[in-house]
């Protein structure tokens, strides 16, 4: 099934104005009224939590309604309608795209993908004995660089039963198993995707079930340094990071939002073919990530001594 990924994402919130403000500091720009968008287009539509044109919430106190992924065609939309109308409801919306609760109770949408075709540079390093990224007098510190979200990366659930959430998507949608935290769950990558993950599962307890995190790719390493660093000199509270997952390979650094759930940073993720083994490890520590840095402030030797 041709499955790009997360286009959207859907909350109901208590208070539109501070999720405006951190969306907005996010680096997201809100090109309608509610929607926040990375530069293809990919975002995240915020509403309050009684607007009746949002789906049912779930139990728990996520304030996630909708995930929408996008399919390369109508096609592969109807595919799905197909697929899944033998065993639930499938809602038709007016503007073409389809509506259907996953196994877990997550509501999911499916459209033709609205990214637009983004052309950027990726960050370029100068490194030894390679060709220069960066030819003479073409500087890379600028700390007037926008440093903005690219796309839409991934989205976290937790969910309580791993295997009946994890079958849905791989039986039903036929994601792809990438990588697996034993005690956790899998990453899994869609059809037409090739990052290595657009979905990763992780075992809880019912009453925590909901989104525990959605991640924006950004530039690279340094954009996703500099976004951060600018999060926390705003105020914003650091949750994890900055630093380089092993699992996917990715640069991180989580926030903690008004959306109640974790946002991320992320940038520089494998891609992966089925060629790819899946990789079987224990959820701990070491395995979490390669290396992991914690912000401080700005700091200067000072000027030099007098005399
Ligand atoms: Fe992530």
């Amino acid at each position: 099934m041709k499955i790009i990924g997360p286009d959207q994402v859907y909350f109901g919130v208590d208070d539109l104005n501070a999720c405006r403000t951190f969306l907005t500091d996010y680096g997201l720009r809100e090109n309608a009224p509610g929607y926040f968008e990375a530069l293809d287009g990919t975002g995240c539509q915020i509403l309050k939590r009684d607007d009746p044109s949002l789906p049912e919430a779930l139990p728990t106190a996520t304030l996630l309604r909708k995930t929408v992924y996008g399919c390369v065609d109508q096609n592969t939309v109807e595919e799905i309608a197909a697929e899944l109308e033998k065993d639930r409801e499938v809602k038709r919306l007016e503007d073409g795209s389809i509506e259907a609760k996953d196994d877990a109770g997550f509501v999911l949408g499916f459209q033709v993908t609205i990214r637009r075709d983004i052309k950027l540079v990726a960050e370029r390093v100068n490194s030894p004995g390679a060709e220069p990224a960066r030819l003479e007098n073409d500087v890379a510190a600028d700390p007037n660089g926008e440093a903005l979200p690219r796309t839409l990366s991934h989205v976290v659930y937790f969910v309580p039963d791993v295997e009946k959430a994890e079958a849905f998507y791989v039986n039903r949608l036929k994601f792809v198993e990438t990588d697996r935290f034993i005690q956790a769950g899998p990453f899994l990558r869609p059809g037409a995707c090739r990052d290595h993950h657009t979905l990763f599962l992780i075992h809880t307890p019912p009453h925590m079930q909901g989104l525990e995190h959605i991640a924006f790719h950004m530039q690279g390493p340094t954009d996703l340094m500099l976004a951060g660093s600018r999060m926390v000199q705003k105020g914003y509270e650091s949750f994890w990071g900055p630093g380089r997952h092993q699992l996917g390979s990715n640069w991180f650094w989580y926030f903690n939002s008004p959306l109640a759930t974790h946002f991320e940073f992320d940038a520089d993720m494998d891609l992966h073919d089925d060629n790819w083994v899946s990789r079987h490890v224990d959820l701990n520590a070491a395995n979490s990530q390669l290396f992991l840095f914690e912000n401080r402030e700005k700091w200067s030797p000072g000027p030099p001594p007098e005399g």
